[in-house]
């Protein structure tokens, strides 16, 4: 799907789709746009969504939802398994009174009878006002923009990106931490085939940080994103030794190994317990330091760590939901 994937250029200059809504909805940079990768995001932009998110928590908690999106439809199309991402999305376009139509399962749609993407997405872009896409291969959500006349969110393309986890960990960080510049983060586990740290180590590209890339070294850090780390000039340390810098680090962003992603299982299996994050790790780390994860997690946060106050898993799937709500608003005009 390389052919139809977009430039940084083009990505920042993504056009609006749909029909023009009245000036103050057109006003947000998203308004009517695809959200495809991080690189489409500015600080300001972060900012702004930052700030939308903390409005929405706190609406949830005071009233639970409102009628913002009432009318809108959302489907959810889900070519990969997934929980938190497609639940998120749900959750928030339900709690700004949208519906959703949810295709969690492709093996049951027509995809099972060869449909293509295009055609799926212009299916379902005559019910829905914007659609969720998580896809396995690495481009399908620009595929899918460059079809679609509504608004593609781009939930996991593959080893690709998973822009909506990125401005969700990054938006945890600042809210456990105060602050994102001058920190210490270390992403440990599989940074090969990890989206969630491709996407996660590109966007912290906009702030200064020291970044630790921990990982058995056949899981190492893609050298694309490595260049664009060096590029900034930002310091960045790579370790297979979590213990050389759990002392550090302000933030522990654990991973788990993709297994599916590997063509040869006896590899997956030679590395799949090679981090462990248990309370004997913990005691070495600072006091006010955060442990971040994507989840699912099969192992390598042990439960024990859970009660942890600097376990930060769950607020973080929490924050998934106002940040996607955050987005939701934006895209469709109504922030
Ligand atoms: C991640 C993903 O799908 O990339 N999960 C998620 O969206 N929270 C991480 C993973 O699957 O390991």
């Amino acid at each position: 799907m390389k052919a139809d994937m977009f430039t940084q250029e083009e990505l920042r200059n993504l056009p609006r789709k749909g029909t023009p809504q009245p000036a103050d909805h057109t006003q947000h940079a998203f308004y009517g746009r695809d959200i495809l990768s991080v690189d489409q995001f500015n600080r300001e932009d972060l900012t702004y969504i930052f700030r939308v998110a903390e409005e929405m928590r706190a609406m949830v908690k005071r009233f639970g939802s409102v009628d913002l999106l009432q009318g809108k439809v959302l489907a959810n199309l889900f070519y990969e398994p997934s929980t938190r991402t497609s639940a998120s999305f749900m959750a928030a376009m339900q709690r700004l009174g949208g519906q959703v139509i949810p295709i969690n399962n492709v093996q049951y749609s027509s995809v099972a009878k060869g449909e293509s993407l295009p055609d799926t997405v212009r299916t379902l872009e005559q019910y829905a006002d914007v659609i969720v896409l998580r896809h396995p291969e690495v481009g399908a959500a620009a595929v899918a923009a460059r079809y679609a006349r509504k608004p593609i969110i781009n939930a996991g393309d593959g080893i690709g990106e998973h822009p909506t986890q990125a401005l969700l960990d990054l938006f945890t960080i600042y809210d456990e931490l105060g602050t994102i510049d001058g920190l210490k983060i270390a992403m440990v586990g599989d940074l090969k085939y990890g989206r969630t740290v491709h996407s996660l180590t590109k966007l912290l590209l906009l702030y200064r940080v020291e970044f630790y890339f921990v990982s058995p070294p056949i899981l190492r850090m893609p050298e694309t994103i490595l260049q664009r780390v060096r590029a900034t000039d930002q310091p960045y340390t790579e370790t297979d030794n979590i213990h050389d810098i759990i002392r550090e680090v302000d933030v522990l962003y654990v991973t788990r190994v993709q297994k599916e992603r590997f063509e040869d299982l006896s590899e997956y299996e030679a590395v799949k317990d090679y981090y462990v994050v248990d309370t004997e790790l913990m005691r070495q780390a600072k006091e006010r330091m955060i442990v971040m994860h994507p989840f699912p997690r099969v192992g390598e946060i042990s439960y024990a760590v859970d009660s942890d106050p600097r376990a930060a898993y769950f607020r973080q799937i929490e924050n998934g939901m106002y940040i996607r709500m955050a987005l939701l608003a934006a895209v469709l005009g109504k922030a």
